[in-house]
């Protein structure tokens, strides 16, 4: 069946304007959307830009909007949308445009390094590896499906109302690492997040959780970290 994609355009270092293209695609119901762009730029359309990797969902490349909703483009296939095959297609919001349907990064992942994305032990190394009990890596391990699309950051409307907000992406990240028994900075990672530009910013408004192509329920993740700090600072003040 013939589907028709109008796609935005946008070249920036090129100095044309931002325009929609139609393009009509061959396409069957269980192609995905990432097929039907590959045809277009393979077939059509050279020029078109659009970032894709692995095709399977895993390495979060190819995030953007159809149909007004962001989704990853390798994950929807035609008979998803009941839009009698007609699809606009938009890069994520938020981000500044380089290129059609690429878009900067760069401030998303400068988010993210910024609450230390790794384990940090400072105790002496023992002689076999360090054990998550697996309690805890229960509880956790939802996080740990995250796969850095900025689906939830770009969709977030506080992000798009407080640049410095560090976004639920990165606060994710954050929740994995002060869940871990393993790790011994709990309390600095803790208060590293502990401010309207972190933890405190999510209004749970629940867009995060609602967009996330993994299916990961960030807006509980995030309440968990503020339950924590609530508890904490109970224990510190002595209230019961
Ligand atoms: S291309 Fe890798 S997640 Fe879609």
């Amino acid at each position: 069946m013939e589907c028709t994609f109008i796609v935005y355009r946008q070249d920036p270092e090129g100095g044309s304007r931002s325009r929609y293209q139609e393009y009509r695609v061959d396409a069957g119901p269980t192609d995905k959307i990432l097929d039907c762009l590959n045809r277009i730029r393979w077939e059509q359309d050279p020029t078109l830009a659009f970032r894709a990797s692995c095709a399977h969902g895993i390495c979060g490349s190819d995030a953007m909007v159809i149909n007004g909703r962001v989704e990853l483009a390798c994950q929807k296939l035609v008979r998803d949308f009941k839009t009698a095959n007609n699809f606009v297609i938009e890069p994520l919001p938020f981000f500044k445009v380089i290129k059609d349907l690429v878009v900067d990064l760069t401030p998303f992942f400068q988010k993210y390094r910024t609450v230390k994305p790794y384990l940090i032990n400072d105790q002496k190394p023992p002689d076999a590896e360090r054990l998550q009990d697996s309690d805890t890596q229960q509880f956790f391990e939802p996080a740990l499906s995250c796969i850095l699309c900025a689906s939830c950051t770009s969709s977030c409307p506080i992000t798009r109302a407080n640049p410095d907000y560090l976004g639920p992406a990165a606060l994710l990240r954050a929740f994995r690492y002060i869940y871990d028994s393993r790790d011994t900075k709990t309390d600095e990672r803790l208060s590293a997040v502990d401010s309207e530009d972190g933890v405190w910013g999510c209004k749970s408004m629940w867009w995060c959780t609602d967009v996330c192509p993994k299916g990961i329920p960030v807006t509980k993740c995030l309440a968990q970290i503020k339950r924590m700090l609530k508890q904490n600072r109970k224990g510190r003040d002595g209230a019961p």
